[in-house]
């Protein structure tokens, strides 16, 4: 595709001398509306290299530079010098590249097929897969998908929290009350059952935390017993969190969670000791990270066993030896930030230069209308029942306005699921925000249904049409709300690339939303179907344009998009 910002660059390099064309590159700015330009040069630094005004400067440039193919006019305004593409090569570069690459048109080689880990979701066994994260999973997902796009091999790791001392209180709570038929009908409500009356109970007596503890090291011993109740809590835990990843649509290369450390921590924890970074604390072993500003890290409680921590340590460095990685990034909650700024300072004062390799990527929390989330107190909302509830609702509105429909089921389980995720990837990542049912079921504005729903609509334009790529005239492609939505689809691959370097799916969503928008100002005015065969043509090479776009971008967010609905 023509790069017309380089274009402007080569132009202002052209009648400036000794001119650095990286610098100019970042000095252009992209004008608050079209009557500006699609692109703007501000004179003020070189109103300092001249030492004349910067509206003389941007008048000056404007009267040497010559025309242009690529702009049909270039003017100055102030100390801007304005750039107006030309319309017919803007219409001709984006419409043949789409037609040329189709969904990959965005896919901008950036990663030569380097390693990147995307660590995400990473739920608790034994706990329910609630409300809270569903963000982890399907960010983490939607930059699974850009990464592998844009060129790298990503890798997605699902690091299960399968370890740890609750185990211990699972295990003896089990041997105590459990019964497995019962678990096994509803794994996760009944573990959490036992695991919440353990403890109650061990509030009021001491000898079941010893029990607890004893269970946790023979589980870290191999006993056989306490591995095999593990294992089996493992497996009935997995097979409801896998229902909730079949309903999306996710898939991991790797279910290495917390658990498969549990054999690599004596190596972590003597690199710590030799590289002197060990201290006792009564009786446990810390990192000292005062300097730095943050708390100790508790590494080994004085009872031998090891920590959260710990097994992050294992992980970085198991991650970095096993696939090289380029960048390792963690999709986490904001509530973990100090843990992640403590983790990667140990990793590089462990010597490991690929310590700032490792990226958290943190978003906001996620509470309900009367408070936190708290498994606990049972306030919780189940992932599983609110993509259930959304793809029900929409059931429904499809019985109501097409109940002709072929595929219902599927359908309203593509519309359904996608207007979660679409949602849920709407907003900056960062922000907190209140879950409540009514917004989340509701498929008016901006949401996933509306931007599936346009991309249906062009489908069957074209196939109505009878759309086949082919020649066409591009001079056809005139009207305001075509060259609209012609722009947008121009700047798509931009936003693709915001999204990676921000690591922010949100650029995406909200710029496909702004191509649906569009396209349906343009179906609204511009009468297609019915123009003359040339127009047609046109018109319909733009529709197959932005239908292809906007199934490349909710694919990147993890969103189907049905070609009927
Ligand atoms: N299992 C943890 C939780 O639910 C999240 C794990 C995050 N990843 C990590 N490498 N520490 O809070």
């Amino acid at each position: 595709m023509i790069d017309f910002r380089k274009e402007v660059v080569d132009l202002i390099c052209s009648v400036v001398a000794d001119i650095d064309a990286q610098e100019v590159y970042r000095l252009i700015e992209i004008p608050p509306s079209y009557d500006l330009g699609d692109y703007a040069f501000p004179c003020f630094k070189l109103a300092k290299i001249f030492r004349k005004a910067p509206n003389l400067i941007a008048e000056e440039l404007a009267s040497k530079m010559g025309s242009s193919e690529y702009f049909e006019k270039i003017e100055n305004k102030g100390p801007y010098l304005n750039f107006f593409i030309d319309k017919v090569k803007l219409t001709e570069t984006v419409l043949r590249e789409i037609a040329e690459k189709k969904d990959k048109f965005a896919a901008k080689d950036i990663g030569g097929g380097r390693n990147i880990i995307v660590e995400f979701s990473s739920p608790n066994i034994a706990k329910p897969f609630h409300i809270g994260h569903i963000r982890t999973t399907v960010i983490g997902n939607a930059l699974y998908k850009i990464c592998n796009y844009l060129g790298f091999n990503a890798i997605a790791i699902n690091h299960l929290g399968d370890y740890g001392t609750q185990f211990g209180m699972l295990i003896a709570a089990f041997k105590k009350w459990g019964d497995k038929e019962t678990i096994e009908k509803d794994p996760i409500n009944e573990l959490l059952k036992l695991y919440v009356k353990f403890n109650a109970e061990a509030e009021k007596d001491e000898a079941l935390k010893d029990e607890a503890r004893y269970w946790f090291k023979e589980l870290e011993n191999k006993n056989q017993e306490a591995v095999q109740l593990w294992q089996w809590i493992r497996d009935v835990s997995l097979m409801e969190f896998n229902r909730v990843y079949d309903l999306l649509g996710i898939k991991f290369d790797s279910y290495a969670g917390e658990s498969f450390y549990s054999d690599k921590m004596n190596r972590v924890i003597e690199e710590l000791e030799a590289k002197g970074l060990l201290k006792e604390s009564e009786g446990a072993r810390i990192v000292d990270l005062e300097e730095y500003d943050m708390p100790p890290a508790l590494i080994q409680k004085s009872d031998g066993s090891t920590l959260y921590i710990t097994r992050d340590i294992a992980a970085a460095i198991y991650r970095k030896e096993h696939y090289d990685f380029y960048k390792n990034i963690y999709v986490v909650a904001s509530q973990q930030n100090l843990h992640f700024k403590q983790l990667i300072k140990i990793v590089e004062l462990m010597g490991y230069d690929w310590a700032n390799d490792c990226i958290h990527v943190p978003f906001g929390m996620v509470s309900l209308e009367d408070g936190t989330l708290s498994t606990r107190k049972g306030r919780v909302v189940f992932l599983e029942d609110v993509l259930k509830k959304a793809i029900d609702s929409t059931r429904k509105i499809i019985e109501e306005k097409n109940p002709n429909l072929e595929n219902k089921e599927e359908v309203a389980k593509q519309v359904g699921v996608g207007a979660i995720l679409f949602q849920e990837l709407f907003n900056s990542r960062i922000k907190d925000y209140v879950f409540n049912w009514e917004r989340t079921l509701s498929f008016e504005g901006e949401t996933g249904p509306y931007v599936q729903y346009s991309h249906a609509r062009a489908n069957s334009l074209l196939e109505k049409g009878n759309f086949q790529l082919g020649e066409i005239n591009y001079s056809l492609i005139n009207a305001e709300e075509e060259i609209d939505l012609v722009r947008l689809l121009y700047n798509f691959p931009q936003a693709v690339l915001d999204a990676y370097e921000k690591l922010e799916p949100s650029f995406i969503t909200r710029h496909i939303t702004e191509i649906a928008k569009a396209f349906n100002k343009f179906y609204n005015s511009c009468p297609i179907l019915s123009a003359d065969e040339d127009l047609k043509r046109a018109r319909l090479s733009l529709v197959y344009a932005a239908k292809t776009t906007i199934k490349a971008g909710l694919g990147l967010l993890g969103i189907e998009a049905p070609d009927k609905m």
